[in-house]
């Protein structure tokens, strides 16, 4: 839990007093964890993996975020009772969590401003990006939102090797149009373009930016 961003201010005896309260679970990749509308009583923290949380409408899906190692999720129907969970979250990947029942959720917050004050600055983070998420899907054509998408799964999902940065995270064209708010097939129009101007390579659904200022530019 020393690893986890929200847990960074806790001192070492909040630190061991929070720890036992969580319970470890294990998810196949695929698994739904809950759906959109269902009630909640669970907070949930990434120990491995990838969640993807998303809204659906009609077969058409919309991906509002992507958590992995020391992200959390599920705090929404927790805090704000008596309503339901917001979205729907699904592994993407093989997980392992650490999920904690309402009750022991909210004995900490009561206890830790620090905890507090963390949520509420990742909030303030998950907002910026949804208003970021509302201007693009309003004013952006969806070859610059894909370009976009691209450029920030580099930014937080990024690992630098020699020839590039590496988007450490297997996604196929359609969750990349489920980003962006588009269909497979205009994903894929500008997935070619960029490899055929050599600014990205694709190898196993893994994306590898070979030209980030020439992306950077694209997108800005
Ligand atoms: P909850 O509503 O309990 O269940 C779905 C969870 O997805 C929600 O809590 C948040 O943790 C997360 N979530 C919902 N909307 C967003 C968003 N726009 N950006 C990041 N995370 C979100």
């Amino acid at each position: 839990l020393q690893n986890v961003p929200l847990f960074q201010d806790l001192s070492a005896a909040e630190l061991e007093s929070i720890a036992p309260l969580f319970v470890e679970r294990k998810y196949k990749k695929g698994t739904i964890m809950f759906f959109e509308g269902d009630a909640g009583d669970e907070f949930f923290l990434i120990q491995s993996g990838v969640v993807k949380v998303y809204r659906i409408d009609n077969a058409k899906e919309i991906i509002l975020a992507l958590f992995r190692d020391g992200d959390f999720f599920g705090e929404m129907a927790l805090i704000q009772k008596g309503l339901k969970r917001s979205a729907t979250a699904e592994t993407l990947e093989a997980c392992s969590m650490f999920t904690l029942v309402r009750s022991e959720f909210y004995h900490f917050l009561e206890r830790s401003p620090k905890l507090c004050l963390r949520l509420v600055e990742t909030t303030m983070e998950r907002l910026r990006k949804a208003n970021e998420q509302i201007y693009d899907l309003t004013f952006l054509d969806v070859r610059t939102r894909t370009i976009k998408v691209i450029f920030r799964l580099s930014e937080e999902h990024g690992v630098v090797k020699p020839n590039g940065t590496l988007i450490n995270m297997k996604l196929t064209h359609q969750q990349l149009a489920n980003l962006v708010g588009t269909v497979r097939e205009s994903v894929t129009k500008v997935l070619q373009e960029l490899q055929e101007d050599q600014i990205i390579s694709i190898d196993k659904k893994y994306i590898l930016i070979q030209d980030p200022s020439a992306l950077h530019q694209l997108a800005f």
